[in-house]
């Protein structure tokens, strides 16, 4: 089974961005050089990185190692229609990315995203991504551990599935103190995807220049 790892930056008031579809780069602005190296080290060590469609529409993400020596994990998007801006950064540096779509994802869609440089897709599900599914088609490749950086829908959709084998939280000491931006779980607009009540206990706590990171397994049942 594929270990699932999130790793999120948060602000003192749970945001995962400053502002509503505000790119959480600003967030990463906050890190110095010491905590850039040691996040970067994390995508280093894992087989794959996973990010959602928005994160993707938003901050348009390398998600490439370039803090720290290593090499770059495999990109992994769920987007189930495969509408992803073609012009995003990760389709086109020729570093293979994944796009898993649902088969509502039209063919035309699929051709144009095939047609970028080291973009494969597949298909898991039929109305939206089947997670399991996806970990499943990721696994049979050889994929043993997993990234998931967010945002919030994703990171929803994960956590009511019971998918996250731990969770690793970067304390960046800014407060948005915007209403509407993004927290760390955020609803999916689809239902029967909310996380139910679920016990974590903290296994790590450290500092890297200055920021506080917090590392939680879960703990069993309620
Ligand atoms: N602070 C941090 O660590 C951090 C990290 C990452 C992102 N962020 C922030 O998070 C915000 C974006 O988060 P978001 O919640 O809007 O979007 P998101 O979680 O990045 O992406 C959600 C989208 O992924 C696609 N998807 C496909 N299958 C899915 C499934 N089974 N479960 C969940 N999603 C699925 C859907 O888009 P389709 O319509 O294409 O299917 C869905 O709307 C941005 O502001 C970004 O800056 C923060």
């Amino acid at each position: 089974m594929i270990e699932i790892t999130t790793l999120s930056e948060l602000t003192i008031d749970g945001k995962l961005a400053l502002h509503r579809a505000s790119s959480s780069k600003d967030l990463f602005d906050y890190s110095g050089d010491e905590l850039k190296t040691w996040f970067h080290g994390q995508r280093a060590a894992a087989d794959a990185i996973m990010v959602g469609a928005n994160t993707v529409r938003v901050d348009d993400p390398s998600l490439t190692v370039r803090y720290a020596p290593g090499r770059n994990p495999l990109r992994v998007i769920p987007s189930s229609d495969g509408r992803l801006p073609l012009t995003s950064v990760l389709l086109n540096d020729g570093l293979p990315t994944l796009v898993a779509v649902a088969g509502r994802a039209t063919a035309a869609t699929v051709a144009a995203l095939e047609a970028l440089p080291a973009v494969e897709v597949i298909r898991c599900g039929d109305d939206t991504v089947d997670l399991p599914t996806l970990l499943d088609r990721l696994e049979a490749r050889g994929v043993a551990s997993l990234i998931v950086e967010g945002g919030g829908t994703l990171l929803s959709s994960l956590f009511a599935q019971g998918l996250v084998s731990k969770i690793v939280i970067k304390h960046i000491a800014v407060i948005s103190g915007d209403p509407d931006a993004p927290t760390f779980l955020t609803p999916t607009p689809w239902p029967g995807f909310e996380p139910s009540l679920s016990r974590w206990r903290m296994i790590e706590w450290f500092a890297k220049g200055g920021i506080g990171i917090s590392v939680y397994v879960r703990q069993g049942p309620p």
